[in-house]
């Protein structure tokens, strides 16, 4: 399998192809990704909640991304890797935000970062552009932001906040992002969007019309219980079957069931007659 690059994301959207985007945080699940086909893996900051357990995004930092990123890029070395930039690594400056883009370059060798925000992010983007690097943008419900937001709260559901979500995705575009992630906004408005931008533009809970769709893992393999939003659909109920893997093995071990014969290492031919007869000369009696 070839890696795709920004070429093959334009002519899928040209196509009506749709492009698939999963999140991954560490090696196996980057290497699913990859034998399963998708297009894009996104190293989301999500991983707070789904890996870390953390309430939200905001405590994440770079150097965590960086390792979670440093593990995915080997589990899917063929595949198309976005580091999602943390809380205040871009927004205090725009040396700063490429500063911090470059690392996960240089750090990481991902494809792409992403970062949160429209407007108010664009000339963080246009810097990391110039620097040569592929970004992109993400607008809609930005989790690092949500306190504004009033919680995780889907976007663009009147028109005037729909307006809001769409002056932002001309702006993205503008500043030169290769792609847009929409984030929980009616479908209307992802269709609005996708149709009005040159870029792709990929879905997470923005309808059926974007460029493309994203899940998080946890959500769609059915193994982080904290919440699971509306958009979500379950592929796989993971929580159930390894809570009762791990039931299983507790059991067994109680009952000395596990382990058996099979499961235990040979001594070498004629090894064990020898430890008897060392063991004797050190043990009394
Ligand atoms: O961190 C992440 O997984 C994300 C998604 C919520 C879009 O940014």
């Amino acid at each position: 399998m070839t890696k795709k690059s920004i070429l093959d994301f334009t002519e899928m959207k040209r196509k009506g192809e749709k492009i698939t985007f999963l999140t991954a945080y560490d090696f196996p699940m980057a290497s699913f990704c990859e034998k399963a086909g998708m297009d894009m893996i996104l190293v989301g900051d999500s991983a707070a909640m789904v890996v870390h357990g953390l309430p939200g995004t905001v405590p994440m930092t770079m150097d965590q991304m960086i390792l979670h990123s440093q593990a995915v890029r080997r589990g899917a070395p063929n595949t198309f890797v976005i580091g999602d930039m943390p809380f205040l690594s871009y927004q205090i400056s725009r040396e700063s935000a490429i500063e911090n883009a470059g690392r996960f370059f240089k750090e990481a060798s991902v494809d792409a970062i992403k970062l949160e925000g429209g407007r108010r992010v664009a000339r963080q983007i246009e810097g990391i552009v110039e620097g040569g690097m592929l970004v992109m943008g993400h607008i809609g419900l930005t989790p690092q932001s949500s306190g504004q937001l009033g919680g995780f709260k889907a976007q663009g559901r009147t028109a005037d906040s729909a307006m809001e979500v769409v002056k932002d995705a001309q702006a993205i575009e503008e500043a030169g992002a290769f792609a847009l992630l929409v984030e929980a906004v009616p479908p209307e408005v992802g269709r609005i969007i996708s149709e009005m931008l040159k870029i792709p533009v990929l879905g997470i809970g923005a309808g059926m019309y974007t460029d493309g769709q994203l899940l998080i893992v946890g959500d769609m393999l059915g193994y982080f219980e904290a919440f699971t939003p509306k958009f979500v659909k379950k592929y796989a109920e993971l929580a159930a079957t390894i809570e009762k893997a791990f039931r299983e093995f507790g059991d067994e071990v109680r009952k000395e069931k596990f382990p058996e014969g099979k499961h235990c290492y040979g001594m070498l031919e004629g090894e064990h007659e020898k430890l008897q007869a060392m063991l004797k000369a050190i043990l009394p009696g």
